[in-house]
């Protein structure tokens, strides 16, 4: 049986370096939302990594919460980003803030050097991808193999310093994520990247033209891209701003766990913290959405809890399909919670 286990970037939570923002221009309110903004024909603006739990399946539910106006966004646990792409592509964030942070520096590290050398980082991986062609699996491990003691260069204690990420380091990490195994990033007991080859047919290692409007819609936007832990949000939103949890997901069985994402995991302490960021930042004015399973220990947390309920937090039960489970009899259709303070809209 395969478990997912150890991937690890140990930073104690909410210890992770803050980067300094980018530029930060005084938060502006958002106007409506200015739908399908990408010009007619042209396709449209989407994450460029595969990531454990990305959402993109769940972005039509999602849409019907969205705030009409808000100020600053802010999405704590980054992976592929895929409500700031929804946000971006239909032009709702405006020239509002945005503050995207994660504590797995190298996936933080990945986003900063796309947004600030997307030329190099471009060139790089396409040459990655013609290689690659020539035989995938050799060259697979080739390159999984240099990229860990490129890493190693870069290392601040338990991870690499996000802000020293090269462009070689930024390509590799896309690589490996568009040809390894379920897109996985998975560290060992010694710190080193050891996902095996995925048995893609043909993957698409470097789509241009996404990773080029990726690093434009990054540097035009107000972004602060940062390695953080989630709880530093309540240092940074402010009454009036929209901030998606998108946390590791409690396990509804053994087998579906895949807390993971770090060494130290997500357990139920660190659902329990979330739980109080999320009320507190609701109490303060924040409009809050929140993404999780049905759990039992969630349901405690936000189905019937009086401090959720203070707030005005409400748990929607939504039906998604769940991909990540080592058994795979036991993937497909299951409920998960959208937990938010924002009225539902009806279409
Ligand atoms: C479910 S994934 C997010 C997926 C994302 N919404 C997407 O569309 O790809 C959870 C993310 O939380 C990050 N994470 C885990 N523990 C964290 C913590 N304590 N603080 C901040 N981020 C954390 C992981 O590195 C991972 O990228």
């Amino acid at each position: 049986m395969l478990r997912w286990a150890v991937v690890s970037t140990a930073i104690p939570m909410g210890s992770a370096p803050q980067l300094g923002p980018r530029v930060l221009r005084p938060a502006t309110f958002v106007s409506s939302p200015v739908r399908g903004q990408s010009p007619p024909g042209s396709r449209r603006l989407r994450p460029f990594l595969k990531w454990a739990g990305g959402k993109r399946q769940l972005l039509p539910t999602f849409r019907e919460f969205y705030p009409e106006r808000f100020r600053a966004y802010h999405e704590p646990f980054l992976g592929s980003g895929a409500v700031f792409f929804d946000l971006a592509d239909s032009g709702r964030l405006g020239n509002g803030r945005v503050r995207l942070t994660d504590v797995n520096a190298d996936l933080i590290g990945c986003w900063l050097r796309l947004r600030d050398d997307p030329h190099a980082v471009i060139e790089r991986l396409r040459a990655l991808a013609a290689d690659y062609e020539a035989d995938p699996d050799d060259h697979y491990y080739r390159v999984r193999g240099r990229f860990n003691p490129m890493r190693e260069a870069i290392m601040n204690g338990a991870g690499p310093r996000a802000e020293r990420y090269t462009a070689d380091l930024a390509a590799m990490f896309i690589y490996l994520n568009r040809t390894g195994f379920n897109g996985l990033f998975r560290l060992n007991s010694r710190g080193l990247f050891n996902v095996p080859r995925g048995r893609y047919k043909n993957p698409r290692i470097c789509d241009e033209e996404n990773l080029r409007r990726v690093s434009e819609v990054l540097s035009t936007l107000s972004v602060t891209v940062g390695h953080a832990g989630f709880d530093a949000v309540l240092r940074t939103a402010r009454k009036g701003d929209f901030i998606y949890f998108d946390p590791p997901y409690a396990p509804l069985s053994e087998t579906a766990r895949f807390t993971s994402y770090t060494s130290v995991g997500f357990d139920d302490d660190d659902q329990r913290r979330l739980q109080q960021v999320a009320v507190e930042l609701a109490a303060k004015g924040c409009h809050v959405l929140l993404s999780n399973s049905t759990a039992p220990q969630i349901a405690a947390l936000y189905d019937g809890n009086l401090d959720a309920e203070k707030a005005g937090l409400v748990a929607h039960t939504v039906p998604a399909r769940r991909a990540i489970n080592s058994n795979a009899s036991r993937r497909g259709g299951v409920e998960e919670y959208v937990i938010t303070n924002l009225p539902r809209r009806t279409a």
